[in-house]
């Protein structure tokens, strides 16, 4: 397949010598708490993958697929569960952790469905941030990177199905 040069964003080093910091402020704020990682896939798989194992505290680990109507590089505005929530997350301290928030739909949407289920409080974990484009008023909790208004891929992100398995963030020239 011919492709477009790439633009490296974020390289292996860059990202795993953040999610180290973000795995040790993640750990801090959760101590002595009942920490339930939710994990949005399919995009946030890897992320969640490595950020766990920096993360020194106990902790559960559940996923749930989220889709937004349609199949274009920007959201619809409209969010639907594909795959809910495994287990009864009451009284937990649940922390989403999603690979990108963009105008802020999905994490808006999920934040509201897990407030909705009795826990004790819910914060959210992003590897990338497009503060940019935001269309609700949303701040995530732990932000690895703030990246400018470019569609990327690689580490997870997608596009068109493809490109998950990159192991660093790009774009095309
Ligand atoms: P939001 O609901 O607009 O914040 O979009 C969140 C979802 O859109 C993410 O979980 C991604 O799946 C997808 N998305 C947004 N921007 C990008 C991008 O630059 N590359 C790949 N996927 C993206
Ligand atoms: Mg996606």
């Amino acid at each position: 397949m011919e492709e477009k040069a790439r633009n490296i964003l974020l390289t292996k080093e860059q990202i795993s010598n953040r999610i180290n910091e973000i795995g040790k402020q993640i750990t801090n704020n959760y101590e002595g708490k009942k920490l339930y990682i939710l994990s949005i896939l399919r995009g946030s798989f890897i992320f969640t993958a490595d950020l766990v194992r920096e993360i020194k505290c106990p902790l559960k680990v559940g996923f749930m697929t989220t889709s937004s109507y349609g199949n274009s590089e920007t959201s619809s505005g409209l969010v639907k569960i594909i795959n809910d929530i495994p287990d009864n997350i009451k009284g937990y301290d649940v922390l989403i952790v999603d690979d990108i928030t963009d105008t802020g739909i999905t994490m808006d949407f999920t934040i509201n469905h897990v407030k909705s289920l009795g826990v004790s409080s819910v914060k959210c974990c992003v590897l990338l941030d497009k503060p940019d484009r935001r269309k609700v008023n949303l701040k995530p909790d732990f932000c690895c990177f703030k990246i400018p208004d470019v569609f990327v891929a690689g580490y997870g992100l997608n596009y068109g199905d493809y490109y998950r398995n990159v192991p660093y963030v790009f774009n095309w020239e």
